[in-house]
Formats: C-alpha cells, sequence, structure tokens
C-alpha cells in the first residue's frame, strides 16, 4: 500500500510511575499520530518503601516503541519519518547500575519512598553553617522525596553498590539517565547524561550554577565520579542503538535530542513559555508549576524552587515554582489495587456519579506523608467522616475530591508567593479525561480549568524539545504551530460559600491526618 506522506515526526518516551508510553506526534501541526502505553509494576517490600524493576521499565520502553511503530505502519505511515526522540520521565526515581555488566545494583528507588526518614533526620542535624544551607543551593527542603538521600541509603546499605562504587564501576542516574544510556547503547558506549530539570531533583545540584555541587556532594557523601554529566533540555545526546528489537530496530541511529522531567516537560507541552503561566498535571502525584522566567523565586509558602526548562546548551535557564502533591492517580491505583472496589482506574467516575457527593466523607491519601504545602513526613493516610450511611462510591467520590483539595493547597500557596492569583488552570494528564474530577476542580478552585483536547502534554513536551534540538531543527516553538491542540473548559457550578465550607472541612480532616508516625 502507498505510504501517506507527512511532516517529519518525532517520537517521545514518557516514562511515568505508574506507566510508560511511546508517542509520535507531527512535528508540523502537534497531532499525535500513534502511541502505546504499558502499566510498570510498583513492589513495595516494606511498610513506606516503593521500588520498581529498573530493567522492566527499560523493557515496557522498548515494548512501547515496537508496539507504536507497529501501528504507524498499519496507517501505512513510514517509520523512516521519525527524526528525534525525546525522553521524559518521573523524577528523583534513583537508580545506581553497573557500567561493565548494565546490570542495575538494586530495584529503582521510587520518588515514593519513606525509607530515607531517618537518613533526612540524622542529615537535617548536621546541616552545615545556617538551615537554608541545602535550600538556598537546591530549591528544595531537606526531604525523602529527592534522590540525594535515596543514593545515600543505598551506598550505605547495598554492598554491591558500595562494592562497585570502590571498583569504579557504578553509575548513578534518575529515570532520564538509566533510559538515555540504555538507548545510546548500554554497556557498548552508552552516554551518561542527565537534563539540568532531572538534575534539579537530586539535590546535589546547583540551581545557580546549574552544575553538580561539590559542598552537597559532601554532605551528603556521594562520590561525584558516578554522577552523569549535565546537559541542557534540548540537544543532541547521542543516537538510538537498540538493533535487537526487530521493529524499534527501525529507529537505529535517531538522534535522543530532548530530556525533560516530567512536570518541565507538561510545561514545556502547555506552551507556559511566560513568566507566570502556570500548568497542573494529575498523573500518579499532581504537580503545579508556575514559570518565574529567569528568575529564582524561593516561597514562603511550602514551594519548591525549581529548574523549569533550559532549551538548547547556548540558551537561557528558565525557572519555576512548584507545589508538589505526592498522591493524585494513586489514590485511584489503590482503591482498585488493595480495596478491590473497582477493576479498572476508570470505573471510579461511575462510581462517583452514582453518588454526586461524598455525603461527608474525607479521604486524606497522606500515603507518603504530606508534601507541599505541608512537607509531614508524620502523615499518614486517613477516612473520615463515615456513617453507617457511607458506601464505597462515596469513598471514590471523596477520593476524587482529595485530588482537587490537594491541588487548591498548592494554588494557594503559588498565589501568594507569586501575588498575583491565577485567573484560571491549565489542566493535563490521564486524570483529567474524567469530567467528574474537572468539574469539581473548577468548583474547589472557584476559577475555570482548562484542559487540552489531547492529554498528552508532557509527552508533546518532550518532542519538542526533541524536534527543535540544534542539528534537528524539524519544530518550531511557535505557539501557532499547535493547530492540532483545541481547549475545554469547565466553570464553577457551585456558589463560592459552599465551595469554601468544602475546603476548610478538608483542612480538618488533613489536620488528624499529620502526626500519625512519629
Ligand atoms: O516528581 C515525581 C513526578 O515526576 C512523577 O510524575 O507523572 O509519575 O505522577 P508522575
Amino acid at each position: 500500500a502507498k505510504k501517506a506522506v507527512l511532516g517529519p515526526l518525532v517520537g517521545a518516551v514518557d516514562q511515568g510511575t505508574s506507566s510508560t508510553r511511546f508517542l509520535v506526534f507531527n512535528s508540523k501541526t502537534a497531532e499525535l499520530l500513534s502511541h502505546h502505553q504499558v502499566e510498570i509494576k510498583q513492589e513495595f517490600p516494606r511498610e513506606g518503601w516503593v521500588e520498581q524493576d529498573p530493567k522492566e521499565i527499560l523493557q515496557s520502553v522498548y515494548e512501547c516503541i515496537e508496539k507504536t511503530c507497529e501501528k504507524l505502519g498499519q496507517l501505512n505511515i513510514d517509520i523512516s519519518n521519525i527524526k528525534a526522540i525525546g525522553v521524559s520521565n518521573q523524577r528523583e526515581t534513583t537508580v545506581v547500575w553497573d557500567k561493565l555488566t548494565g546490570e542495575p545494583l538494586y530495584n529503582a528507588v521510587v520518588w515514593l519512598d519513606l525509607r530515607t526518614q531517618s537518613t533526612v533526620e540524622n542529615l537535617s542535624k548536621r546541616i552545615p553553617g545556617n538551615n537554608n544551607f541545602v535550600k538556598s543551593k537546591t530549591g528544595l527542603p531537606l526531604s525523602t522525596y529527592f534522590s540525594a538521600v535515596k543514593l545515600r541509603w543505598l551506598l550505605d546499605n547495598v554492598k554491591k553498590v558500595q562494592e562497585a562504587v570502590e571498583e569504579n564501576r557504578a553509575l548513578f542516574g534518575t529515570i532520564d539517565s538509566w533510559l538515555i544510556w540504555s538507548l545510546t547503547g548500554g554497556i557498548h558506549g552508552g552516554v551518561h547524561c542527565t537534563d539540568v530539570t532531572n538534575a534539579s531533583r537530586t539535590m546535589l545540584f546547583n540551581i545557580h550554577s546549574l552544575e553538580w555541587d561539590k559542598e552537597l556532594c559532601e554532605f551528603f557523601g556521594i562520590p561525584m565520579e558516578i554522577l552523569p554529566n549535565v546537559r541542557s533540555s534540548s540537544e543532541i545526546y547521542g543516537l538510538m542503538k537498540i538493533s535487537h528489537s526487530l521493529k524499534a530496530g527501525a529507529l537505529e541511529g535517531v538522534p535522543i535530542s530532548g530530556c525533560l522531567g516530567d512536570q518541565s516537560a507538561a510545561l514545556v507541552g502547555q506552551m507556559c513559555f511566560q513568566d507566570g503561566q502556570a500548568k497542573n498535571t494529575y498523573g500518579t502525584g499532581c504537580f503545579l508549576l508556575c514559570n518565574t522566567g529567569h528568575k529564582c523565586v524561593f516561597s514562603e509558602h511550602g514551594l519548591l524552587t525549581t529548574v523549569a526548562y533550559k532549551l538548547g546548551r547556548d540558551k537561557p535557564v528558565y525557572y519555576a515554582l512548584e507545589g508538589s502533591v505526592a498522591i493524585a492517580g494513586a489514590v485511584i491505583r489503590w482503591l482498585r489495587d488493595n480495596l478491590g472496589i473497582i477493576k479498572s482506574s476508570e470505573e471510579i467516575e461511575k462510581l462517583a456519579k452514582e453518588v454526586g457527593t461524598s455525603y461527608g466523607c474525607y479521604f486524606v491519601p497522606a500515603f507518603s506523608g504530606l508534601y507541599a504545602p505541608y512537607w509531614e513526613p508524620s502523615a499518614r493516610g486517613i477516612i473520615c467522616g463515615l456513617t453507617q450511611f457511607t458506601n464505597k462510591c462515596h469513598i471514590a467520590f471523596a477520593a476524587l475530591e482529595a485530588v482537587c483539595f490537594q491541588t487548591r493547597e498548592i494554588l494557594d500557596a503559588m498565589n501568594r508567593d507569586c501575588g498575583i492569583p491565577l485567573s484560571h488552570l491549565q489542566v493535563d494528564g490521564g486524570m483529567t479525561s474524567n469530567k467528574i474530577l474537572m468539574q469539581l476542580q473548577a468548583d474547589i478552585l472557584y476559577i475555570p480549568v482548562v484542559k487540552p483536547s489531547m492529554p498528552e502534554t508532557t509527552a508533546l513536551g518532550a518532542a519538542m524539545a526533541a524536534g527543535a534540538a540544534e542539528g534537528v531543527g524539524v519544530w518550531s516553538l511557535e505557539p501557532e504551530d499547535l493547530s492540532a491542540v483545541t481547549m475545554e473548559r469547565f466553570e464553577p457550578q457551585i456558589n463560592a460559600e459552599e465551595s469554601e465550607i468544602r475546603y476548610s472541612t478538608w483542612k480538618k480532616a488533613v489536620m488528624k491526618s499529620i502526626g500519625w508516625v512519629t
């Protein structure tokens, strides 16, 4: 059959906490042509621990590439039109592997993992100078969330890691580094790099000088030789080398030229390039990022300062304020896998619709403590306000409401830090296809919620960065290129007073979840 003629195509790997995707876009219209998604296992070996298998993650990337290429073939689209590949990834998740064998030396310690709570407590007693030492360099509070403490734990507790470091065989990386190293050849010359956005989540990276920070590495006891090279978010890092896989082998030699932590990628995909533009992405967690331009703005209300993107070696760096919520989509997965009250994530909408209210039931899903704006590792999940009337539909509704209330908390913090309240909220991510959630979100924020028709904004951002890279040049970052993306708008439908009453009851529930463990 005759192959359809298209402009240059760009692929994007979106490796999130819950699933991996590979997506292919038309660089001229930003239209999504084909994609494939694979769910990723999570292991909970002990209370508070969260691990993933780095090889399963890599395998899922190969599988998604393979299947997407197959689907493109069925659409008569020539795979050789793919001119570049971008990578976006769950951030902070920590991998150490052996550069001689290519084998991971331990499971990936996932960002949600709480095992480093005592490591954090011990380190916080030893902070040199003033308490601001870590925050002023990294923009981050000392927390279990970030990679440095996870890496410290691996160095302290895993013999294989200690030996590999001593024998100069160990490489550290967040998921982007692990994937790019593997996809560019692994033990046969793989490129060991990361980008400024991912580096800014390790807690070892100085967000002002944009380099690994010697003092921080000394403080955390991290040998600098195991760290990846830090590059911009848009440049050619290396070429694809995965000839062992039949279909995906067709991508052999294609440059990998975009790399962004998933939340930064979504900011780019939503075209939030101006100071003051913000987006909220509903994935496993929920992350509201507001572009603050070339300025590092430090929050007084529990938000993080992070590198937003740097789209080219010679391009300027942009920063963002970030409100991070650990549990959003993860609460739906918990209702499915742990309570079994739904069989698929989509079913949550049906349950919630049956009742249309939580009937006074509030669910604080503080499974990994509370992140922004509280930063309370002592919090644990609670469901309260139960009566004999309460059923699974009310709990499902309360779970959705929890996602919205948590977003309200970080939006309030953002408005206070920025001074100019957001007039609407741009959203994206898997959960935004849930219409009840979107309406609830507009009601609880009391501002309109605006969502693009194509929710895969994270992948789009990674594809844009890859396509725009020097030496690739198939994607222009001008907004008018996004002709394939239309917007859907949700207006608040309840009155402001009702919205406030619900929100203040939520806050009461949050207070009950704090201090649960000591
Ligand atoms: O910081 C963690 C974040 O990058 C995870 O994103 O999409 O898996 O919720 P996601």
